[in-house]
């Protein structure tokens, strides 16, 4: 029987367990994007490269595994990292384990097979250095040399990034700390994700294990350091970690994170884990950094299941009475005012036994989503967003996907569970009156190429 609740325009592998995405990187105008992957289960282990490439960064086809654990420096995981295109060759920078070490493999033009690096490891951590890990090298380019952020951490003390640098991606001179966390609870950072703007403003994403989610730092960059301000969210939801980013030819900067379970015990399933869809991240002219869809996912737009305009949505109403998908993007603009609160639910059952959610509260200006009663976590998740009168939401749901975009800016991002056959129904209304000047819901088409 079809699992209702596998993805069908987000990637995912055929089968088993995926967490991070690795080394994303674009090959003859197309997006080769790695991941942590186990090829013998659904739970995490035996970390391997999965491999996948998509066309518009939104069709994927599924590829033979990049990398195994297969080294003496790598046999316990070939753990996340980079890819960087030098000499026309795709290079990648992974962390080999265990101890954690820093380690390259060469591909072909075409990123068909990749070859270990002779010399493996290129990076060891230096002696009788204690460090709280030492993983997850994230490259970028700077004065014709590449460099890299690792994570690592002092236990009990702080998470922080180290910077390396290499001209050749074989030798590799420690340049010093990024910039540094003061908690001691979060104590190592997982995924650095180092993205610079054109105006020398740049922003650091970290993976944080104890509060479960990625943080963002805002900042000046100057020599080889990140002064940055406080942590903030990086999404509001539950089911987004260890991202990965990759500025595209056009100068696009491309996020894409791992959609993790929100929920224990999805193994028997045969598979967990899933990727977001490709986020752009944007800086705006006031110096904010937001995150909206790429353009290209709109492609994926099929049938359109309803289109509303100019209309005053009230209490007891359902603007989408009728609608039934398990499969499409809601795109709602609206002003709630400060009384306004805005409510669609999603998965509902014909009875309403299951459904899921989510809520635009004028009154706190905040979104929440609460999938509690359609398999998800049972706590609500969610928070303020910028305020801003006018309101735009783009729902993607698709099989146990929930993403959601505010305002081009903000993203929440969960995960639904709904065991019933009929939860597939929608329910959009409104407290308070909610102005709605644009409804459209589009079912989405297979985000696979060989379907
Ligand atoms: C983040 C992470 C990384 C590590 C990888 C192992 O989810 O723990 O720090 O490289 O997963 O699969």
């Amino acid at each position: 029987m079809m699992d209702k609740l596998r993805a069908r325009y987000h990637f995912q592998p055929e089968k088993n367990w995926m967490n991070d995405p690795n080394g994303p990187v674009v090959i003859d105008g197309k997006l080769h994007l790695f991941y942590q992957y186990n090829p013998y289960g659904a739970a995490w282990g035996n970390m391997t490269w999965g491999h996948a490439v998509a066309k518009d960064l939104t069709v994927w086809k599924r590829l033979p595994c990049a990398l195994h654990p297969d080294q003496p420096y790598d046999k316990d995981g070939v753990f996340s990292g980079c890819c960087v295109l030098k000499d026309g060759l795709p290079h990648i920078l992974y962390t080999g384990v265990q101890p954690e070490v820093q380690c390259l493999a060469i591909g072909d033009e075409k990123a068909e097979r990749f070859e270990k690096y002779e010399h493996n490891p290129i990076i060891v951590r230096e002696e009788g250095e204690q460090l709280n890990g030492f993983r997850d090298p994230f490259a970028w380019q700077e004065d014709g040399m590449t460099y890299i952020a690792i994570g690592s951490g002092e236990k009990g003390r702080r998470g922080f990034a180290f910077v390396y640098r290499s001209e050749d991606l074989k030798h590799w001179e420690r340049v010093g700390e990024l910039c540094s966390g003061d908690d001691p609870e979060e104590d190592m950072w997982e995924c650095p994700n180092f993205i610079r703007f054109p105006d020398g403003s740049a922003t650091l994403l970290v993976s944080l294990m104890k509060a479960q989610g990625v943080f963002a730092m805002d900042g000046t960059y100057r020599d080889h350091k990140l002064d940055a301000g406080p942590l903030r969210p990086f999404d509001l939801g539950n089911s987004y970690y260890a991202p990965n980013t990759v500025t595209l030819p056009d100068g696009r900067i491309v996020n894409i994170g791992w959609m993790k379970e929100t929920v224990s015990g999805r193994e028997t399933a045969g598979w967990q884990g899933m990727m977001t869809l490709p986020r752009e991240v944007m800086q705006y002219g006031d110096g904010t950094v937001g995150v909206r869809p790429v353009g290209e996912v709109a492609r994926l737009r099929g049938e359109r299941l309803a289109s509303k305009k100019e209309f005053t949505l009230r209490s007891g109403e359902n603007a989408l009475k009728g609608v039934h998908s398990r499969s499409c993007e809601i795109f709602i603009e609206f002003e709630a005012g400060s009384q306004g609160q805005l409510v669609l639910e999603l998965c509902k059952s014909e009875r309403g036994e299951e459904k899921c959610v989510v809520t635009y509260d004028g009154v706190s200006d905040a979104v929440w989503a609460d999938c509690g009663r359609c398999g998800g976590a049972k706590a609500r998740v969610g928070g303020y967003v910028a305020g801003r009168g006018a309101t735009k939401l783009r729902v993607f749901l698709d099989g146990s996907a929930l993403e959601i975009y505010i305002n081009d800016r903000e993203t929440l991002t969960t995960r639904v569970y709904p065991a019933r056959e009929d939860s597939d129904g929608m329910r959009l209304y409104a407290e308070g009156g909610v102005r709605v000047s644009r409804l459209q819901v589009y079912e989405m088409k297979s985000g696979y190429e060989e379907e």
